[in-house]
């Protein structure tokens, strides 16, 4: 067991927002344990399994509390940390295992390669990898598009982090990260639930960190040899130069964090718009048409990314709604008052975007994906919060959404992405992260501008109010 959850609580007091259950239900079904919580106690309440407790808010009001004081609230990386010295302990050491001055320090050097004008030098790197993934489409298939989409973002976060002359050194790390990631969101729920057999898979997963870090040394060797680079770990080393240089042994924990957390959250925001799209065809004939008319079917020029304004309300209303980072967790550090509580050292508290998201006090109708709310509608940084929020908010936002705001373009310039009729698509939040659970199957063809909704089933429509299929089977049901 964690031993951040041992603590020491006051069982029995009724007047407390508890909820007594199993902290399982939290890890199985993080949306459903969330979704009862708050209905049951509104915005802040605890869960409590005997002697463990985790705390959860809900709502702009106490997410601001949480996440705009690193001081008392403090970061817990996902990935699991390992014996000091050890190649999981290296690789875990990056930003989101770090607090205080250390955090600050190293955020600030981090954030250098993320300026808006570097930004603009991956441009043609994007661009470049949405056409190569769109050569290898034809006509009339079909395609699990969340496949496609990590794909695609394995190759995309490898050469923006890396660069694209050393590609296959950067195509392995990228595979290996992905490894060493999903093994730390399968070992990770066992902090708040001990689990037997995910902590069997230590042993692969310590393994797999040693196995990654060999091509990350190489990497750095090469990177070190010639720093005039534009991809992230150049200038990262130039930055690190600048304030007296960094070791490899440090390097290693950004590099892997900056893989972890940029490529599987853009993949799944990827995936989880088009499918949107494919079901709400007005939209996607609103979308089609500021296409056509702005970028004729090609690729955005980086200038007219900040002009493509349905694209914009339809990425923030996905994001919104089926927000790839579903919650995120805080430690305090010293004893806090949340609301009614009296939080010890060490107690968890997790904040959660989806939920904050689908607040009905904040949102009209918030399980609807309607992109046009976005026109008269302005919330605050702590009610919207896709990319967290405060002095912890993520580094690489506006990267994301410039890759984001190239990709979803380039696609819907050359193909039209049906959603496979009859399709049963189903979600589920696994350490943190909203992913798609079962295949996302859209069959392609020529972008001509003619879009229908075809029906689907699956757990995805307790997430998201869909609309009645257009299609023949939809109706026949
Ligand atoms: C759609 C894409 C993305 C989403 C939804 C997303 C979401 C988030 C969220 C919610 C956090 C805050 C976590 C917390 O408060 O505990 C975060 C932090 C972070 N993100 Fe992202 N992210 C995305 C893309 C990226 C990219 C492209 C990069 C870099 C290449 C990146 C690097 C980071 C880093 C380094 C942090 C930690 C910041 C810190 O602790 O100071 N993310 N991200």
């Amino acid at each position: 067991m964690n031993p951040s959850l041992r603590l020491s609580i006051n069982p029995g007091d009724d007047r407390l927002p508890i909820t007594r259950g199993r902290i399982s239900d939290f890890t199985d079904d993080a949306v459903s344990c969330l979704r009862g919580l708050w209905a049951r106690h509104g915005h802040v309440a605890a869960l409590e399994e005997g002697v463990q407790r985790i705390y959860f808010v809900f709502g702009p009001e106490y997410n601001k509390q949480v996440l705009s004081d690193a001081e008392r609230f403090h970061s817990r990386f996902f990935a699991v940390r390992g014996a000091k010295n050890s190649a999981q302990r290296r690789l875990s050491s990056g930003l989101l295992s770090m607090n205080g001055d250390e955090h600050k320090r190293h955020r600030r050097i981090t954030m250098q390669p993320f300026a808006k004008t570097s930004i603009t030098s991956y441009h043609d790197a994007v661009v470049h990898l949405a056409d190569e993934m769109l050569d290898a489409w034809q006509p009339g298939e079909t395609r699990n598009i969340d496949q496609e989409m990590t794909e695609y973002m394995l190759r995309l976060t490898s050469s923006v982090l890396f660069g694209l002359d050393a590609h296959d050194l950067a195509i392995e790390i990228g595979r290996k990260t992905e490894r060493w990631v999903a093994l730390n969101h399968e070992i990770g729920p066992a902090a708040f639930v001990p689990n037997p057999d995910l902590t069997d898979k230590y042993e692969e997963l310590l393994e797999a960190a040693e196995e990654l870090e060999r091509p990350i040394r190489e990497m750095l060797r090469l990177r070190r040899l010639n720093t005039d680079g534009t991809d992230v770990l150049s200038l990262l080393i130039q930055a690190h130069n600048g304030e007296g240089g960094i070791s490899d042994d440090q390097l290693i924990g950004q590099i892997a964090l900056l893989f972890g957390a940029a490529h599987l959250t853009s993949a799944h925001t990827l995936t989880w718009t088009l499918f949107l799209l494919s079901q709400h065809p007005e939209v996607m004939r609103e979308l089609h048409a500021e296409l056509s008319e702005q970028t004729e079917g090609n690729s955005p020029r980086p200038d007219q990314l900040d002009t493509l304004n349905v694209l914009d309300r339809v990425l923030k209303e996905s994001m919104r709604v089926l927000p790839a980072s579903a919650y995120s967790q805080r430690i305090t550090s010293q004893p806090v008052e949340l609301g009614p509580f009296q939080l010890p050292p060490g107690a968890v508290v997790i904040f959660s975007q989806f939920m904050s998201h689908h607040l009905p006090e904040m949102y009209d109708e918030p399980e609807s994906f309607r992109p046009d709310r976005w026109k008269t509608i302005s919330p605050s940084p702590y009610a919207y919060l896709p990319f967290g929020a405060g002095p912890r908010m993520c580094i690489g936002a506006a990267l994301g959404m410039m890759q984001l705001k190239i990709t979803l373009p380039t696609i819907l310039g050359r193909y039209k992405l049906s959603l496979e009729d009859g399709a049963d698509v189903n979600a589920q939040v696994m350490s943190t992260m909203l992913f798609p659970t079962s295949r996302v199957p859209m069959k392609i063809s020529l972008q001509d501008g003619q879009f229908t909704t075809p029906s689907v089933i699956g757990n995805i429509h307790s997430l998201v109010n869909l609309p009645p299929a257009s299609s023949p089977l939809r109706r026949a049901a």
